[in-house]
């Protein structure tokens, strides 16, 4: 049986990381702390990422960005053409107004939501796999809820973020299968409420376990470990990171 190394903490030197979603929330605190822990950046977003990168680079780490509609099959492609990637934290995601069964373009918006929510996470964790088998393994993050568990963490919550997020968790168990022999590693996590500028209107922190919401520090550092040889034995896991909002 082969003795595993045992380092004193999480280290990313030397490893080169996509992270989508990074102009803004958990994405951007994601690629903040895999800067901390050493890893070498490659920012995804819609939106421009400056405000990310220049904390990225403040820590000493290098840093690519990539601007641009993961909907876009052309895009997603050129994010895995060029070196190797060791991991990918998929933290691009949106949620749409409410209420849903006012809205007059729901038909639009429940298939955007399909869209960017599970099919994007579903094309980018293929390419990742199909990327990272051929360069020897690697690690994928994807980010569910509490939402695809329980249905939402309050009445306001649609129905079609919900259904996107449980099938997200049901996309890691697929990918999982489909990849951890490829040496591939597919997880995610599945936050409770977080304070972002997706929830920019929420004021449910009161009203939680720990009477708060979370920061988004707090799941980007179980997303890092989910992108770290730490997590080496670690696939198909939906990490609930919820302060204690839902215990499944
Ligand atoms: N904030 C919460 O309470 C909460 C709770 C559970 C799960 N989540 C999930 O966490 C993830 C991150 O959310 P957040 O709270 O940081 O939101 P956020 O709105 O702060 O960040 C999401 C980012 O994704 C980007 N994005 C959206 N669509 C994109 C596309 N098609 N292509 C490229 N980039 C795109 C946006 O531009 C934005 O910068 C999402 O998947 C979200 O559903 C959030």
């Amino acid at each position: 049986m082969p003795t595993l190394p045992i380092p004193s903490a999480i280290s990313m030197q030397g490893k080169r990381v996509l992270v989508t979603g990074a102009a803004s929330g958990i994405g951007k605190a994601t690629a903040i702390v895999l800067a901390e822990l050493g890893a070498e950046l490659v920012l995804c977003d819609l939106s421009a990422m400056d405000a990310t990168r220049d904390e990225v680079q403040s820590r000493g780490a290098t840093c690519a960005t990539a601007q641009g509609d993961l909907t876009d099959g052309a895009f997603m492609a050129s994010l895995f053409a060029g070196e190797r990637l060791h991991a990918v934290a998929h933290c691009a995601g949106i949620l749409m107004g409410r209420p849903w069964n006012e809205d007059a373009n729901w038909n639009a918006r429940f298939h955007r939501m399909m869209d960017v929510n599970v099919r994007v996470p579903l094309e980018l964790a293929f390419a990742a796999t199909e990327h990272m088998a051929a360069h020897g393994g690697g690690h994928i993050v994807l980010v569910g809820s509490v939402a695809g568990k329980t249905g939402g963490t309050s009445l306001s919550t649609p129905p079609d973020y919900s259904a996107s997020k449980g099938a997200v968790h049901a996309l890691v168990k697929w990918m999982s299968r489909n990849a951890v022999g490829r040496g591939v590693m597919v997880n995610a996590v599945a936050p409770g409420p977080v304070q972002t500028a997706m929830t920019r209107n929420s004021n449910m922190g009161p009203t939680l376990p720990l009477g708060r919401m979370g920061q988004p520090e707090e799941l980007a550092w179980p997303i890092a470990f989910l992108c770290s040889s730490a997590a080496s034995y670690m696939s198909g896991a939906i990490l609930d990171v919820n302060g204690g909002a839902f215990v499944g």
